[in-house]
């Protein structure tokens, strides 16, 4: 991993990036256990499962009959999840060997979707429509250079007062060296424009080489996405932090329960992943990877306390189980 003030513009990055998504796609494809959603017409994705739990408190009815925008959507088992939920879904993603995976996917589950190949930064002028739910979930905005004009999608494509659902790596685990015998800090948390260098012929599933390795990824600290989303429209209904990933980020992660990883080891606790939702202000009219911790920063005005928290319930974080 390289630090270097490099001045990449987002064509270069995207395109390095794209790059390297498309040489993933294959691998994924082997590796995502898209035989589960095959073998199971009741299957849901993990990542899925996880997301409707949380959204439960903010929709009735969850996502059926809903019109959902899933932004990054990558070969489609998390969106036609959301489909196989009721939703009428609309995948968007820059990488056409993802969308071609998707929509085969979706064929040979009898499934229907739209499938929309964009910069997610340019997705409102790309998607048709506009949505009930706008979803993006587990990494995400490491890949986004500009979050105002990503959170400015967002709000463009959500119908007044309808919801925006994120959840993401936490921004703290992504400072940390995963190679560190500890919670050691090893790249930079505050964003500064510059993407972060990697060169990594392995992905997070599969055994398989990606044949493109380098990265471009950029930190984008809480309060980064918190303002983002906020400047652009978005009222904050909900925030919350976990201690678990669906991804093994170092070697000092442990596998409680299922497919999620929580970091191990008695120096800090850790919240790997955060959570945003966030509806379109009905007055606006127009427009809203890697892996430990820090905790969030507080006290910005609009934010409200988790619906479902531990700290209110008083039982368990439905994101951390
Ligand atoms: C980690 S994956 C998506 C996560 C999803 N939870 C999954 O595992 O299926 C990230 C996705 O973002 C997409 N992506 C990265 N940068 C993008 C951009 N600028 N515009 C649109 N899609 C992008 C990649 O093609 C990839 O499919």
């Amino acid at each position: 991993m390289s630090d270097a003030q490099m001045g990449i513009g987002w064509d270069e990055a995207r395109a390095v990036n794209l790059a390297n998504w498309e040489a993933r796609v294959p691998l994924h494809v082997a590796a995502y256990g898209l035989d589960a959603l095959r073998d199971d017409p009741s299957h849901l994705s993990q990542v899925v499962r996880t997301d409707l739990a949380a959204l439960g408190p903010f929709l009735a009815d969850g996502v059926a009959g809903l019109d959902v925008c899933h932004l990054q959507c990558h070969i489609g088992t998390d969106t036609l999840s959301l489909a196989r939920a009721g939703a009428r879904v609309t995948g968007v993603d820059f990488s056409p060997s993802a969308l071609a995976a998707a929509a085969d996917l979706a064929e040979g589950l009898g499934l229907a979707a739209t499938w929309v190949q964009t910069d997610v930064l340019d997705a409102r002028a790309a998607v048709k429509g506009d949505f009930d739910l706008v979803y993006t979930s587990i990494g995400t905005i490491t890949w986004l250079a500009d979050l105002d004009r990503w959170a400015a999608q967002v709000h463009a494509l959500l119908r007044p007062g309808a919801l925006f659902y994120l959840r993401d790596g936490h921004p703290a685990l992504y400072a940390l060296d995963e190679s560190a015998d500890g919670l050691v800090t090893g790249y930079r948390y505050f964003p500064n424009g510059e993407p972060l260098e990697w060169v990594e012929e392995s992905t997070y599933v599969g055994d398989g080489v990606v044949s493109s390795p380098r990265t471009l990824e950029y930190p984008h600290s809480l309060a980064e996405v918190m303002t983002a989303l906020l400047a652009a429209g978005l009222a904050i209904e909900a925030f919350d932090e976990g201690d678990t990933l669906p991804w093994r980020f170092s070697p000092l992660m442990e596998e409680p329960s299922g497919r999620r990883l929580r970091l191990s080891g008695a120096t800090a606790r850790a919240n790997p992943h955060h959570v945003h939702r966030g509806r379109a202000s009905p007055r606006l009219s127009g427009r809203p990877g890697r892996g430990a911790s820090r905790p969030a920063s507080t006290g910005i005005g609009r934010l409200q306390p988790c619906a479902c928290g531990p700290i209110r319930s008083g039982g368990r974080c439905p994101w951390t189980g």
